[in-house]
């Protein structure tokens, strides 16, 4: 129930990602004015944003039921039956990861997010038929890290593609001051920021590095967070001043070090530092990207002047 409470039920309570909030308000009122289900929703951008948190909002503010599911716990067309047949008239069915489903589920989805039915295969070899089951009308909502590797005749089925952005240090303040008053513990201002600096704009960095800083104040028997404890839980956990981790360090490091600076591929990265090119790709570049540490150019990664600053490096001469 706590870790319930720390995700917020309305759209009111949800904090940032302003333009996105503003569209889905209106979408949901006209929806529910025509007492219609709400059309599909597509939500994309990195990892830790609030994806889920917004689908199970986009539910409740409709006043129906949340139903959840990834793309790959549907192996197979009978399994995305099973869930489908399962929904009551104007469900929000949530599938997360939505990229990774199988060509063979994604074609069932298409007719049961377009007409509110599918066919399935009933049988095998010469006894097969197909059978047609009709399902009540209902909200897909998809999330995904890279809208780019969905096919387009899915993507092309979402009447509604939302954007989700890294959070400014002002948003992720107020997360932490929320979550903080969740667990009943008392943050001054300066620590809640030293937390949110140290988030890489992302909701879901900040709930746990509060919940490390929780810690440190428990063993010392206090509810309330100072600067000094705060920062000495964040140099314990290694993170530093940018909110860059051990691995973001071994990136940046691999790419200067390594490669001059680079440019270097992805597949050669990956294969230096020892993480999936998924992973690199997903979860660590588009932060990197997005602080200007890093740039994509067609011959690899290059790392920029802020980042060797950021070492306290010279940058060579080009
Ligand atoms: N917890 C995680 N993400 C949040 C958000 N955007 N607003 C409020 N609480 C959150």
């Amino acid at each position: 129930a706590f870790e319930l409470s720390l995700r917020p039920e309305w759209l009111q309570q949800y904090i940032g990602q302003h333009s996105v909030k503003e569209n889905l308000a209106i979408f949901i009122q006209a929806a529910k004015l025509r007492n219609e289900p709400l059309d599909h929703v597509l939500l994309y951008g990195p990892p830790g944003l609030g994806k889920t948190t917004l689908a199970a909002i986009i539910a409740h503010e409709m006043g129906v039921q949340f139903r959840s599911t990834s793309g790959p716990a549907i192996e197979r067309p009978g399994d995305l039956a099973a869930v489908l047949t399962a929904l009551e008239p104007g469900d929000v069915l949530f599938i997360d990861e939505i990229h990774r489903l199988s060509r063979a589920v994604e074609e069932v989805l298409y007719s049961a997010m377009e007409d509110f039915f599918i066919d399935i295969v009933i049988g095998k070899g010469e006894t097969a038929r197909s059978v047609r089951l009709d399902l009540p009308p209902f909200t897909l909502v998809g999330a995904t890290t890279r809208a780019g590797s969905l096919s387009s005749p899915l993507r092309d089925r979402f009447g509604v593609l939302s954007r989700l952005e890294f959070y400014g240090t002002r948003d992720l303040q107020e997360i932490v001051v929320r979550t903080a008053s969740v667990f009943n513990m008392k943050i001054d201002d300066e620590s809640a920021v030293e937390i949110a600096s140290r988030s890489r704009g992302t909701p879901r960095i900040a709930n746990r590095l509060f919940k490390r800083v929780r810690d440190f104040a428990q063993v010392e028997g206090t509810e309330e967070i100072s600067v000094a404890l705060a920062m000495k839980a964040l140099e314990m956990l290694q993170v530093d001043r940018l909110g860059l981790d051990h691995i973001d360090h071994k990136l940046l490091e691999g790419i200067i070090h390594k490669y001059k600076g680079g440019p270097v591929g992805i597949e050669t990265l990956s294969a230096t530092i020892g993480e999936e090119t998924h992973t690199i790709e997903d979860v660590y570049e588009p932060y990197l990207l997005q602080i200007g540490f890093i740039q994509r150019t067609p011959r690899g990664r290059v790392a920029t002047a802020l980042a060797y600053d950021h070492f306290q490096l010279e940058m060579p001469n080009s």
